[in-house]
């Protein structure tokens, strides 16, 4: 494992994923955590990550000089390159160099990091955010880059398998970025691109065999790609152990709940039972407008609709082990959104992390934790899940539910069931479900406008469409739909959907707006 320390940017997701994308499997660890754990973790190879901090602030994280001294490989990067910097006896200083966005970078010497680079020693772009600069290497490194403001934007010492750069490799606007972390990686660290999709495969399904051992689990099927490619490890690992749920929570769109029996069950064969919960979700949904409430409500029942689920496969079937787990296709975004990476700022409550209730009975088994979804459909095909379940748009656990801006009601979610349906027709008729990650359409059912359809004049509600373009879900784009395909659309739900006299497009990007309108 590489382990990224996370000095608290959001750069540490991104890092991670670009070092799981040079197929080295990563995680990442808080600052604080003392230098003896990480080390007990046996890391192959350590990236101290970027932060806001800097290293002369009081109460600015350290890093203890033990970390370089126990022969595992570091790379430092930005805040993590002055800290590195700092330990080892170099000179930080704020000289009034500060960059940030694009910047010239001047590559002084190849050396490892550069190493296979087209544009070697002639200059390049490259992404930097810092106020404090290195201006001294310490001991013993090469420096290998400068840049206007940082006489040292790079360096390394090969002999002890030391390196940093102050600008970001990890993000898409520092060209060859990627090849400058495999060059460590590969290189500097002797590491070997082995975490392939079959070996996460291989791993999952050992821990779930230690972790559930001869009980019996239930596994939460949504629909959706994640709890499906959870279900079919689980099934990997113990068989008919798993008996699959699903909640019907009347938060599902149009054809939903028959596509689930017909698509998974076809593909996996694994024994289903279906909840109807929709009664038990308006009830608990009636009147409550605020989107942490309704997702924590949502969270909760679903809970409950699985405990209800367990009492009567345990009425209906022989004596034999309790349903002591739970399966939830909880991806790794999820995780960091809802709070849960460390240092994060709760944005969301997703219904399967931050919306759980305090009371839960069931031990949860989460083979999908530390992946991100692109992952996740590598491991569904490798597993050999048909596409249509693979390359399924995400749909969030609480449905419909967090697409309603204002209560939740049978009517509203009538309306928004029959618009949904004619924009996702509409957009797979164009051929862009490939294109555009997911498109959520949002009712606004408190706001109304004034519009004239026939003779008459109408009050009604405006249907947004949010078309976005993304890789992981934690940063997104608005996907560039054709005028003539959103005109369709526009029309055909004016037309179709009586209550809807208005059809908005969202061409907000993700900061500073989330996916979903809830
Ligand atoms: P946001 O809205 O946070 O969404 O930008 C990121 C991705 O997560 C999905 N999403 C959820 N999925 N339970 C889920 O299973 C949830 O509570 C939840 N909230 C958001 C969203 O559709 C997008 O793909």
């Amino acid at each position: 494992t590489v382990l990224v320390v996370d000095y608290g940017a959001q750069y540490a997701q991104l890092i991670a994923r670009r070092v799981r994308e040079a197929k080295v499997y990563s995680e990442i660890v808080p600052s604080s955590m003392p230098v003896a754990e990480i080390l007990a973790k046996r890391p192959c190879a350590i990236i101290l990550s970027g932060g806001p901090a800097s290293v002369y602030a009081p109460g600015a994280p350290a890093t203890d000089p033990e970390l370089f001294t126990q022969g595992v490989p570091v790379f430092g990067i930005c805040y993590g390159f002055q800290a590195m910097t700092k330990a080892l006896g170099g000179d930080v200083a704020n000289t009034g160099g500060s960059e940030f966005g694009r910047t010239h970078l001047n590559v002084l010497a190849p050396g490892a990091l550069f190493a296979g680079d087209t544009e070697l020693i002639e200059s390049r772009q490259v992404w930097m955010s810092h106020g404090d600069e290195v201006t001294r290497a310490p001991d013993g490194f090469v420096v290998t880059a400068s840049s206007a403001g940082a006489p040292v934007a790079a360096f390394e010492d090969t002999a002890r398998g030391l390196a940093g750069v102050q600008f970001h490799p990890e993000v898409l606007h520092t060209e060859q970025g990627q090849q400058l972390l495999e060059n460590f990686l590969y290189d500097i660290a002797g590491l070997k691109p082995d975490w392939t999709d079959a070996n996460i495969i291989d791993e999952q399904v050992a821990l779930i065999r230690e972790q559930v051992g001869d009980n019996r689990v239930i596994c939460g099927l949504s629909g959706g790609v994640d709890s499906a490619v959870a279900a079919a490890l689980v099934q990997k690992a113990v068989g008919d152990q798993l008996t699959c749920v699903f909640v019907d929570h009347g938060l599902l769109r149009a054809g939903e709940a028959e596509q689930v029996e017909t698509d998974f069950v076809a593909a996996t064969g694994v024994s289903l039972k279906i909840v109807d919960a929709r009664l038990q979700f308006l009830d608990a949904l009636a009147g409550v407008t605020d989107p942490e409430q309704k997702r924590k409500i949502i969270g909760r029942e679903f809970i409950r609709s699985f405990e209800q689920a367990e009492r009567e496969l345990i009425a209906s079937t022989e004596s034999g082990p309790p349903f002591s787990f739970l399966v939830q296709g909880t991806l790794y975004p999820d995780v960091v959104e809802s709070g849960g990476g460390t240092g994060t700022a709760n944005i969301k409550s997703h219904h399967n992390v931050g919306g759980l209730p305090g009371d839960l009975q069931f031990s949860l088994v989460e083979p999908l934790r530390t992946l991100f979804k692109d992952e996740v459909r590598r491991v569904g095909l490798e597993l050999g899940l048909p596409e249509e379940i693979v390359w399924r748009q995400p749909f969030p656990g609480p449905g419909l539910g967090i697409r309603i801006v204002g209560a939740v009601d049978a009517s509203r979610l009538e309306i928004l069931r029959r618009a949904d349906a004619i924009a996702r027709f509409e957009l797979s008729a164009a051929g862009l479900d490939r294109d555009i990650w997911q498109c959520p359409v949002v009712l606004l059912a408190d706001v109304r406008s004034v519009g004239v359809q026939g003779d008459g004049r109408t009050y009604g509600h405006p249907i947004v469409l949010r078309p976005v373009s993304s890789e992981d879900a934690m940063t997104a784009d608005w996907t560039r739909v054709p005028y003539e395909v959103l005109e369709k659309i526009s029309t055909r739900i004016t037309n179709e959907v009586r209550e809807v006299n208005r059809v908005v497009l969202d061409v907000t990007s993700k900061p500073p707006g989330t996916i979903e309108w809830e």
